[in-house]
């Protein structure tokens, strides 16, 4: 295509999802089985550059310097192909990315890692650069990152086909000043892949369902708390929700549990927090590494006693971003 570049940076952040996207649809398509609601993060970018090679016969991706090997490489060629089909090219590409998330642990290093690569991939190869246009399309690599397209709050509509599942940005009130403390309890990848454990939490969980009909309640409740600015109610709503989803999958046979003993400690230091008047509420995704929810003026109290509680977890501050 004529009048496009060839050679495309884009950053984006990882997101944090308040009402989760647990389970899909249609695997192909990433078809969602309900909505899902989440903040950007102001922190762990990841920066992926794409350029056009003339010439190659194949991709070549590098990941924070080293080449990509095994599954990551395959997902980032096959998202690859997917564009190059809808650009009628063949030409193959170099994509050089920098992430600053721990990989594969929970930490929505693939919500940023595909947004960022859906953007360059789209201006290098001459697609469409609408907002709309780019959530679809980061979906086919990762459901999270449809969201990551956005900053702040954004809510991703489930969809019933290719044109219909996306994200769009939400507002929230201007006083509600969230911020959350990320404890990372263990940075390792984790055990069973998400997709992995959706697919078998779907098939087998008898608490999918129930769940995924409470989580629409969730969401309209939530989309009220965020438009009024109501923190503690954010926080209950995203706590319950996350818990919930974790509920189904523990329930799935056999079990897929994400949450390590030092998580525990962390909802017990959390649940202290509250009892001491502060407002601090939990979600967690999959992996065991916890994110607090509280007020941009509660985070030092609340990040000492994350640390106070899981000594050996590094702990991270994010805003909206
Ligand atoms: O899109 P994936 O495969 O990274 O799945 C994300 C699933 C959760 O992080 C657990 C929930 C969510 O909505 O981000």
């Amino acid at each position: 295509v004529a009048g496009h570049a060839t050679d495309a940076t884009a950053i984006a952040h990882p997101n944090i999802a308040l009402i989760k996207y647990w389970g899909k649809s249609d695997e192909r398509l990433f078809l969602p089985r309900t909505d899902s609601l989440s903040m950007t993060l102001d922190i762990f970018p990841t920066t992926t550059r794409v350029r056009l090679a003339p010439g190659a016969d194949q991709d070549a991706v590098v990941f924070n310097g080293e080449p990509a090997t095994g599954e990551a490489a395959r997902r980032i060629a096959a998202f690859l192909d997917l564009v190059r089909e809808r650009a009628g090219s063949v030409e193959r590409a170099v994509v050089d990315t920098e992430n600053t998330v721990p990989t594969g642990a929970g930490l929505a290093s693939s919500a940023s890692g595909f947004a960022a690569l859906a953007v360059a991939a789209a201006a290098a190869y001459g697609l469409d650069g609408e907002p709309r246009a780019l959530s679809r399309l980061a979906r086919r690599g990762s459901g999270s990152a449809s969201r990551s397209i956005f900053g702040d709050f954004a809510v991703w509509h489930a969809g019933t086909d290719d044109l219909s599942s996306y994200a769009e940005p939400v507002d929230a009130a201007a006083g509600l000043d969230p911020a959350l403390v990320v404890a990372v309890v263990n940075a390792g990848p984790k055990e069973v892949s998400s997709r992995t454990a959706m697919r078998r939490t779907v098939d087998t969980s008898p608490l999918f369902e129930p769940w995924a009909l409470s989580s629409k309640d969730d969401l309209v409740d939530m989309r009220a708390a965020l438009s009024s600015g109501d923190l503690d109610a954010v926080g209950e709503i995203a706590e319950r929700n996350a818990l919930g989803m974790h509920a189904t999958m523990l329930a799935a046979r056999p079990a897929v549990r994400y949450m390590s003993p030092a998580s525990l400690t962390v909802l017990d230091a959390v649940l202290q927090l509250r009892r001491d008047g502060i407002a601090a509420y939990v979600t967690m995704d999959a992996g065991p590494n916890v994110k607090v929810l509280c007020r941009r003026t509660d985070t030092d109290r609340v990040a000492t006693a994350v640390r106070g509680a899981a000594p050996d977890s590094a702990v991270h501050i994010a805003g909206p971003g």
